[in-house]
């Protein structure tokens, strides 16, 4: 039984921390938030004990330290649960300054440290089946892949001020997935982007609604539509095309229900947002990070993959700034 710490009692604290509880393998022993209110109702929900964050690094009962605190504290935690020979689960993004997260990684690596990153959607099973499918060649070769990747809402202005920007915020989920299935680095990146849906996100310089197109050096392209608003709920599909067929992943609506009348068919909303749609996702997460812990091998997505993401975030953003395409900067 590996005894966790848990930093962050947050929105996606609470997940972890449930995951964390019914594991069979993992034992949520402290949990460390700033917030001493979110720490306590947390920690009491599931039997551990409230830790101040210094304690539960130096602590050497702690096995696995779960980072979901806010994104500027992640390089920092890291390197300092590495030190110490923690395994670290971490929070996406890594940092927001693509040179903070490169130094991150290698100070990870220095450690020979155990780093896995919260990329979720890897381990949605809808995602995980179509990139087996792409695997077994059931398209033949992939050509063309469209990740559509709109919120129902965008967050309060005061979030998007910190955030980073939508491509290193809510995008990069969407740069993981592209790398995930492409399996291969872009060399092209191509960014179009506005601010239509709030005058606030505008007012914090920021863009609500994108289009990055990514190109590999084979030929093999990604489009990656995104939007802070759909009226119809969190949209999130993907369509693979290959020289075979095509595979698509389609939303998972919030019931199954269709009412037929005279007036036309009607099926229900996708499911809200990430809380409900990738309820699955983050205990398929754990449970891969358990068992690569058990074994002894490197849990994925690692920190590579982390900075990996922020690479083609970095990348979208000068081309919106420059108008071209972008080499990304891969090393
Ligand atoms: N993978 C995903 O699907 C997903 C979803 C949501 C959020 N996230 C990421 O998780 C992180 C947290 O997001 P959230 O939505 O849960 O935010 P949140 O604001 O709900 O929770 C963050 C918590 O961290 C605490 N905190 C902040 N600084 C701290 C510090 N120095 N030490 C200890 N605790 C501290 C806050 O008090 C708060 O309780 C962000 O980096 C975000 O990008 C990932």
């Amino acid at each position: 039984m590996l005894s966790v710490a848990l930093i962050g009692a947050g929105r996606i604290g609470q997940i972890h921390a449930r995951n964390i509880a019914f594991h069979p393998d993992s034992q949520l022993t402290f949990v460390a938030d700033i917030n001493a209110d979110a720490a306590k109702a947390l920690a009491e929900k599931y039997n551990a004990q409230v830790a101040e964050v210094d304690a539960v690094l130096a602590n050497p009962q702690v096995d696995v330290v779960v980072i979901a605190s806010a994104t500027n504290t992640h390089a920092d935690l890291t390197e300092i649960a590495c030190r110490n020979g923690k395994a670290v689960f971490c929070e996406k993004p890594i940092d927001l300054s693509i040179e903070r997260v490169r130094q991150c990684v290698s100070v990870v690596n220095e450690h020979k440290g155990t780093m896995m990153v919260g990329f979720n959607r890897r381990f949605d099973p809808n995602f995980a089946h179509l990139k087996r499918c792409l695997e077994a060649g059931e398209i033949g070769e992939l050509e063309l892949l469209t990740i559509h990747s709109r919120d129902p809402g965008a967050p309060p202005a005061e979030y998007l001020k910190v955030s980073g920007g939508m491509f290193r915020d809510m995008t990069i989920h969407d740069f993981d997935m592209a790398l995930f299935l492409l399996g291969e680095e872009p060399v092209s990146v191509f960014a179009h982007a506005a601010s239509l849906v709030d005058p606030a996100i505008k007012a914090v310089g920021d863009i609500d609604t994108a289009v990055v197109t990514l190109q590999c050096a084979s030929g093999k392209m990604a489009v990656i539509t995104n939007s802070r608003r759909a009226a119809y709920g969190y949209d999130q599909r993907v369509e693979a095309h290959g020289s075979k067929g095509m595979l698509n992943v389609n939303n998972i609506l919030e019931s199954s229900l269709v009412k037929s009348t005279a007036e036309g068919v009607v099926s229900q909303k996708p499911q809200h947002f990430f809380l409900e749609r990738y309820a699955e996702s983050y205990v398929a997460e754990w449970a891969h990070f358990m068992d690569a812990l058990s074994k002894q091998e490197a849990p994925k997505p690692t920190a590579e993959d982390g900075q990996r993401a922020l690479v083609l975030a970095e990348a979208a953003l000068k081309s919106l700034q420059t108008g071209q395409p972008v080499a990304p900067a891969w090393a």
